[in-house]
């Protein structure tokens, strides 16, 4: 197989480890050992305590699948596959299509939602915000063809924050079972909505042709885990997958299973941390966007950690990006590695140190504009 290089993930390859100051960073301040082991309660520390390193279950431990299931409505444990999120993706694209297949995915996005499709020889079609930064479900369905097998999105979106109602995805799921559609789900950003009633449902709870796909990168504060899971009604797609997975990872880690329950056990906890630093943030970033103005292109998110404002900039983006890391040593993404032809760049605010970050940001502007 043949794939093209994931531009973000080489981007960041280059500079995660180097560059002093991330802003762009999708994940939530990530939590230290002992922090996560002081919210243990006295089972998951014995567990944790007492575990050997041995192979675990394919599917994933049955006590972690049962944490993850009162995520959802209508999902049992049996209905979970625990795997790396990025795997996930891999492995749905790899189970659910083939060459010719007609894709359309939320763009832009996170590359690994249509490279796979692409590699395999899939038709993709782009599903874009209007003018306005809205994903509009009429340009949707618009795009759908007779050779359509898959719908794919993100909501909370990476790179923009953007969502859709409960409404709109409910109008998305009767239109694809009309049509015998899949749904990929990619719903690595849920429970960080700012407002409690724009967090839209699973879709595996809700459309029995849906994967939808979550973890413990984001929203827990635990990327280096590697802990995800798929989700899914469809028991044929859902063996298919358990199948394949044997060709991948096999099982996930054992001690990155039991920090994932006690991660899941003391998910309001580490949630409310998480949008506390993201509301401090983002009222900083209004700020910032308020005196730059002139050069920022700004619409507050609804949910997540990143956003991927517009720059009116007299150089382009990539050279901006490149510049402000090697002088001041942050890292911002430009849209370049999204693929995307306008000049944006992806701003991260999950992190702790992300108003001294800005703050350089804002030094490095404040030297260019008097240029
Ligand atoms: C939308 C989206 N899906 C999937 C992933 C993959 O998650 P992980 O890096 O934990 O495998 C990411 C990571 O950035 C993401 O933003």
């Amino acid at each position: 197989m043949k794939i093209k290089p994931f531009e973000l993930e080489r981007y960041f390859a280059k500079y995660e480890f180097s560059a002093p100051y991330l802003l762009s960073c999708s994940d939530c301040e990530p939590l230290n050992m002992s922090e996560l082991l002081s919210m243990a309660d006295p089972e998951s520390l014995q567990l944790w305590n007492n575990l050997t390193l041995a192979y675990t279950e394919s599917q994933g431990s049955p006590l972690l699948r049962a944490e993850i299931a009162k995520l959802y409505k209508n999902i049992t444990a049996d209905e979970i596959m625990v795997l790396v999120p990025e795997e996930g993706i891999f492995l749905s694209m790899n189970v659910l299509l083939e060459k010719g297949d007609h894709v359309i995915t939320t763009f832009p996005g996170y590359q690994s939602l249509y490279e796979v499709a692409n590699s395999m020889g899939c038709e993709l079609s782009r599903w874009m915000p209007d003018k306005d930064g809205k994903f509009n479900i009429q340009n949707l369905f618009e795009l759908v063809k007779t050779n359509t097998r898959l719908i794919v999105f993100n909501f909370p979106h990476n790179p923009t924050g953007e969502s859709i109602s409960t409404e709109e995805l409910n109008e998305i799921i009767s239109f694809a079972r009309q049509r015998n559609l899949f749904i990929f789900s990619d719903e690595m950003y849920r429970f960080l909505e700012y407002e409690d009633s724009d967090r839209l449902p699973s879709v595996s709870d809700i459309y029995e042709n849906a994967i939808s796909l979550f973890g413990m990168s984001k929203t827990f504060s635990l990327p280096g885990l590697r802990i995800g899971w798929l989700s899914t009604k469809n028991q044929i797609i859902f063996q298919q997958i358990a199948q394949f997975k044997d060709y991948t990872t096999i099982c996930s880690s054992a001690p990155s299973e039991i920090l994932a329950i006690i991660g899941l056990r003391n998910k309001e906890r580490i949630i409310a941390r998480n949008l506390e630093i993201i509301s401090i943030n983002l009222a900083i970033i209004d700020e910032f966007a308020k005196k730059h103005s002139s050069i920022f292109k700004w619409r507050r998110p609804k949910a997540g950690t990143i956003t991927f404002p517009e720059l009116k900039l007299n150089i382009p983006v990539d050279e901006f990006c490149k510049k402000l890391v090697d002088e001041k040593g942050v890292m911002l993404l430009p849209s370049s590695v999204y693929n995307y032809d306008k000049e944006c760049i992806r701003l991260g605010f999950g992190r702790k140190n992300m108003p001294e970050a800005l703050k350089l940001l804002d030094e490095f502007l404040m030297k260019l504009l008097k240029k």
